[in-house]
């Protein structure tokens, strides 16, 4: 790795393995903790921050990855003790590209970040052995697509540009969204010396060109000069030739609301006599847990159908309002949603997909059937009611959950 010499740069050589708190990810990272319960989090290029042992702690479903793990506990103590004398030298030396809002002095910088250190050396023995803490680098990471549901990168992409050239972040946002089943945040967006990263326009632009959505978020924290943004990056919607996009959603939010409402309606309507029943056999908590979502489809870019993923085990996942409005059917949308349902499924590390619909639904059962689902007898909360119809498929599942 190549020396950095800049009078107005912090001068680093290297990378250096050098780590912070979670409150301090969560200030730049414009996380909300409490929504983080049950999520699948990974801390890409995590060092020896404490993100992940203080999330675990909350009940927060994180995992790191660093290049580095995989050494010795002792080896990494020494890295640390190397490169904190260094960066803090360094920022002793520079404070004119420090702000002293969050933190008053290097002083209170150096201890938080110390403490974050001592965290990480605590939690890494336990936590390398129940996989916790898992060796990868970024273009390429151990991951199955979409294991996580949001992927968090800080402090290595844009502020050591001068060690990865244009295609090599190209190449790295790729594979952060690819591992990501939402959303992927990287900070901060400038270099060493405070300054935006200068290729910002044309990274969005190539992102693009390959399916991914881009957007930079201003957080109201900033200890270097010039980290006040964040990039939030997500995998542009699915596209087929009918511009059918599907996306993932939040389940609490109003368009997931308005369709599941729609949902209830269009069932109330065909089993009159089990409306109760139809509008309480789902609530959005079921999919805001580990490996779950809500899923909605867009037609001509208005949502017009959704689709749930419900963990029932370890194993097997089930589909939950799943739905297409009356005059967006025989467009294909059903079809799409399905498909895109088994890829997050597999995604998920789930091996079996399972379902229930009703009698009076013959165009869904027909779906179902022609999309390869088979008919099983009614399963759980389904057993002993004569209008479920009940099917399952296996997912195919190529790749398994983080190794
Ligand atoms: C400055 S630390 C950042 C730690 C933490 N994310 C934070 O914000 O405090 C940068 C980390 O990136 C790791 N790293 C270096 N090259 C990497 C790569 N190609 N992919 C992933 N991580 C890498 C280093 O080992 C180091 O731990």
């Amino acid at each position: 790795m190549s020396s950095i010499s800049n009078p107005s740069e912090l001068q680093v050589t290297g990378v250096a393995f050098f780590g912070r708190t979670f409150a301090e990810y969560s200030s730049f990272f414009d996380l909300a903790p409490a929504a983080l319960v049950g999520r699948r989090m990974l801390d890409v290029a995590a060092g020896p921050s404490s993100f992940t042992a203080e999330a675990r702690s909350l009940g927060i479903d994180a995992v790191a990855v660093d290049p580095l793990y995989g050494l010795s506990c002792e080896a990494l103590a020494a890295y640390v003790q190397i490169d904190y004398a260094r960066m803090i030298a360094e920022m002793r030396r520079k404070p004119e590209l420090l702000r002293f809002r969050h933190y008053t002095s290097v002083d209170a910088a150096e201890t938080d970040r110390r403490a974050a250190a001592a965290r990480f050396l605590s939690d890494y023995p336990v936590g390398f052995a129940q996989s916790r803490y898992v060796a990868g680098a970024l273009p390429q990471l151990p991951f199955a697509d979409g294991a996580f549901d949001l992927v968090l990168c800080a402090h290595l992409l844009f502020l050591y540009a001068r060690q990865f050239d244009f295609a090599q972040h190209v190449a790295a946002c790729r594979e952060l969204v690819r591992v990501s089943a939402g959303e992927v945040r990287i900070h901060p967006i400038c270099g060493l010396g405070g300054k935006l990263y200068p290729e910002l326009p044309r990274l969005l632009d190539e992102l693009a060109l390959i399916g991914i959505e881009g957007t930079v978020i201003e957080t109201d924290y900033e200890f270097f000069a010039g980290t006040r943004a964040t990039l939030v990056l997500k995998a542009a919607m699915t596209r087929n030739a009918e511009s059918i996009v599907i996306r993932r959603e939040d389940p609490f939010g109003k368009t997931a609301a308005d369709l599941i409402a729609e949902v209830v309606a269009f069932l109330a309507g065909r089993y009159p006599e089990l409306a109760d029943a139809c509008a309480m056999s789902f609530h959005p908590d079921d999919v805001v847990v580990s490996r779950s979502g809500f899923f909605v489809a867009y037609l001509g870019g208005r949502p017009v159908g959704c689709g749930a993923l419900r963990p029932l085990d370890d194993e097997t996942v089930e589909i939950k309002r799943m739905y297409v409005a009356p005059a967006a059917r025989r467009r294909g949308v059903g079809r799409e949603l399905l498909a895109e349902l088994e890829r997050q499924a597999a995604g998920f590390g789930y091996g079996l997909i399972r379902l229930e619909c009703g009698v009076r639904q013959p165009e869904a059962i027909a779906l179902y059937e022609s999309c390869g689902f088979s008919h099983i007898p009614p399963f759980g909360q389904y057993v002993g009611k004569p209008v479920s119809v009940c099917f399952e498929k296996a997912t195919g599942r190529a790749l398994q959950a983080p190794v």
